[in-house]
């Protein structure tokens, strides 16, 4: 079985294309890929390393599969288990949820007993307030901008890959 599952949800496949890099860039040996479309509880079950990304959508809400996920997401037990998240949103039109969605997330694996690994510094970004900046200067996880910082998303994603790999001990 492969080392980490990496489960997305996507709206307009932003998210989604985010997702295949980050395969491809920790490696597809390692990674599988989950559409919460249709992913399910026990899905979770079989990894120890966990990747979540997901996008933000309407002031500060899930994207649309992880909000109807949300419920059974709650009642996963996290202990023993390693996560990274990363998250989709824009900095400029939704500035005060900017990533709402990865404070969301994350706090549930928190409070489940998970240890979070891939904290990703704010600077660069121009927001004004983020579910996902639990400590000032410091998110949960990757921040990506496609509506607008496209031109440093490969950077992002290519750094944050490294850093996750290690602090996953791969
Ligand atoms: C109607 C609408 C609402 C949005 N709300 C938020 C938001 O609250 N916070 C945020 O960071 N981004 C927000 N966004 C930006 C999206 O998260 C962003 O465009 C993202 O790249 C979409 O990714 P997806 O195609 O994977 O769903 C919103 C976009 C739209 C069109």
């Amino acid at each position: 079985m492969k080392k980490i599952g990496l489960f997305f949800g996507s709206d307009t496949g932003n998210t989604e294309e985010i997702a295949k890099k980050i395969q491809k860039l920790i490696g597809n040996d390692l990674v599988t890929l989950y559409d919460m479309y249709d992913a399910k509880k026990t899905d979770f079950e079989q990894f120890d390393k966990i990747i979540l990304g997901l996008s933000t959508w309407h002031d500060g809400q899930l994207q649309s599969d992880w909000d109807s996920f949300f419920n059974d997401f709650q009642s996963i037990s996290f202990t023993n288990k390693t996560v990274a998240l990363f998250g989709l949103g824009d900095q400029f039109v939704y500035c005060d949820y900017f990533i709402d969605g990865v404070g969301i997330l994350g706090e549930v694996v928190i409070n489940n007993g998970g240890k979070i690994i891939g904290k990703w510094p704010t600077d660069g970004y121009e927001h004004t307030s983020s579910k996902a900046e639990k400590e000032s200067g410091v998110f949960l996880g990757l921040a990506i901008d496609e509506d607008n910082q496209y031109e440093l998303t490969e950077e992002r994603i290519n750094k944050w890959s490294v850093q996750i790999k290690k602090e996953f001990n791969l």
